[in-house]
Order: C-alpha cells, then structure tokens, then sequence
C-alpha cells in the first residue's frame, strides 16, 4: 500500500484510503494472505497482540464494524468503536487535532465517514495507518474482499466480465472500477444519465488498466442490455446509500427501475454467472427477491470474507 511521510515525524505511515493506494501485486498478496488466513486462522491467532484499533463511525454500518472488531480480536488485538456524534470532532475539535491525539493511544484507525476530504484530513494528522471503512466516495476494505469472493469462485480474475447496474455515482461502483483496471477484469457500467461514476475515477481507471498492461476494456453505458451482455460476475448496490436523502427517494426509484437485476435481465449473463450485492440489499429495489436468494448469488460468501479480507489488511498495516 502506498506510504506517506507525516508531516510531524518522518515516519513512513501506510494507509488504505482507496484503491489508488494499492496495485496488482499488493491485492494479490492481500488475496493470497486472506486464503491463507481463511484456511488456518488458529495460525495468526497472536499476530497483533498488543494492537489497537479505533473505529469511528459517522454512518451506520454491521459488515464493516463487527468484521474489522472480530477480526481484531482473533489476531490478538482490541478494538474500539466509536459513533463520531459521541466525539467532539467538527464542534469544539478538528478532525486535525482529533488525528494527532488518537495517533498517541492507538495502532490505527478505521473511519465510516461522509467525505473523503475529511478522511485525508485524519490521514495526513495521523501518525499511524488510517483504512477508509467507507466514505460517499469510495469503500476499498469491501472491494479487496470482494475481489477475493470472485478469485475463489471463478479461480481467476484476470479476463472476466462484471457488469454493474445500478446508481453507479457511488462508492462501490468506483472502486469497482479502480480494482478491476488493477486486476484485468473487464467492467461494463450501466447506470441513469443522472448517476454516471466521476469522470476522473473513469479516467484514473482507464489509465492503471493502461499502465498495468492489465488491458481490461471499461464500459459506462446507460443500456442494461449491453453492459450485462455475456457477463460472468452481476453486481448491484443500494438505490438509498447512505448519504442520500429520503426526500430523493421517490425519483430515485423511479430512475432506477430499468436497471433492477431481475431474472429477466440476468439471461443475458453467463449461464453461470455470480450474482454479488455489497450488502444491505432491499429485495424489490435494486434486486429481486428471486435473484438475491436463488442459486447465483453469492451474497453471504461476500459477506463472510469481510472478515478474512480485513485481517490480511490489518496484518498488512500493523505488522
Ligand atoms: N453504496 C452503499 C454501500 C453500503 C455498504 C452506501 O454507501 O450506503
């Protein structure tokens, strides 16, 4: 992961704060070490003895929180969790100020937050590793594990298809991207005019496919048909993200009716494609119920390697 020089010592610190930190040779060794992990967990059991992790939540959250505190635990760690409105941060503290004094109790830090900015905020105060746990704009920590899922299901990565559909100006969608031009997966989007991926995230991901040699081939469409097209991998998120307002809810739905993963749609995958959804999932919104819970999908198995994805990534940071 990519390393940084704080500003207050000259210590290299490394952090997890979106895919851009990572490369293919690094989600490799994250994914080699999360099957290990998985195989024999008994064998890491001491690894962060001693170690710290403090989680502070701005968002509601259950994978990411009880995975990352499970997995402190059973590499020998402690966690603590904290809401953000329980802490003084943007009233009578800075998340500057917040970053330097967190950075002398514990190992690390994993923040659910809002905005990215105030991520890189905590990140460039702090003197030890900061993971993004999810921000509006990016979830890292979910796509490593999911990129583990699809590598244990499919037994490659590289020259895969996975179409996205859905509100692809969100989180997910973009570090989909990011780690799919890292790992050679093709990625074909297909998403309301009104909720396309930022064009730098575009372009960023265009460029690693580019310099990578990964050579993946990036598709942002507004058709379902076509990004589904011959697809291996189905994945879909929330229309309601967390950060988006209830009053938007109706003309949301409406939006994103044509782009609801139902059985109609998926006949157009791969026979055996693999349905994915991050998680939390509506049956009846961006899925049905019938392709959230029939023989595809692989939800919970996604779920379920949070845990052993987090551990390779806490081991990877704090070792
Ligand atoms: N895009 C979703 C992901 C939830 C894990 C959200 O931000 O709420």
């Amino acid at each position: 992961m990519k390393t940084h020089k704080t500003k207050t010592k000259q210590k290299e610190v490394k952090s997890l704060l979106s895919l851009m930190d990572v490369d293919a040779k690094k989600i490799d060794e994250l994914i080699s070490l999360s099957v290990a992990i998985k195989k024999n967990p008994g064998k890491y059991s001491k690894k962060l003895q001693g170690k710290t992790l403090l989680m502070i939540f701005q968002k509601p959250s259950l994978r990411t929180r009880i995975s990352f505190e499970v997995a402190m635990n059973s590499l020998g760690g402690k966690a603590i969790v904290t809401e953000m409105s329980a802490l003084p941060i943007g009233q009578k503290e800075s998340m500057e100020d917040t970053a330097k004094v967190c950075s002398r109790y514990v190992d690390a830090i994993m923040a659910r937050l809002f905005d990215q900015s105030e991520l890189i905020k905590l990140k460039e105060n702090s003197t030890i590793p900061v993971i993004n746990g999810l921000t509006n704009e990016f979830h890292p920590a979910r796509i490593l594990s999911d990129l583990l899922t699809i590598y244990e299901k499919k037994k490659k990565l590289k020259g895969l298809k996975l179409c996205y559909l859905g509100d692809a100006k969100n989180n997910v969608t973009h570090c989909l991207l990011i780690g799919c031009a890292h790992m050679g997966i093709d990625i074909s989007v297909a998403c309301p005019k009104e909720m396309m991926p930022r064009a730098e995230i575009v372009s960023k991901a265009q460029e690693i496919a580019k310099k990578s040699k990964s050579n993946c081939k990036i598709l942002i469409t507004n058709d379902p048909k076509e990004a589904i097209d011959n697809a291996d991998i189905v994945y879909t998120d929330s229309w309601m993200s967390y950060h988006i307002l209830p009053a938007e809810k109706e003309q949301r739905l409406k939006a994103l009716k044509e782009y609801q993963v139902n059985s109609e749609i998926v006949r157009y995958a791969k026979k055996d494609y693999i349905f994915m959804n991050c998680l939390p999932a509506m049956r009846g919104y961006e899925q049905t119920a019938e392709v959230m819970d029939g023989q595809n999908s692989i939800v919970f198995d996604q779920a379920e390697n949070r845990l052993h994805m987090q551990k390779a990534i806490l081991l990877s940071l704090l070792k």
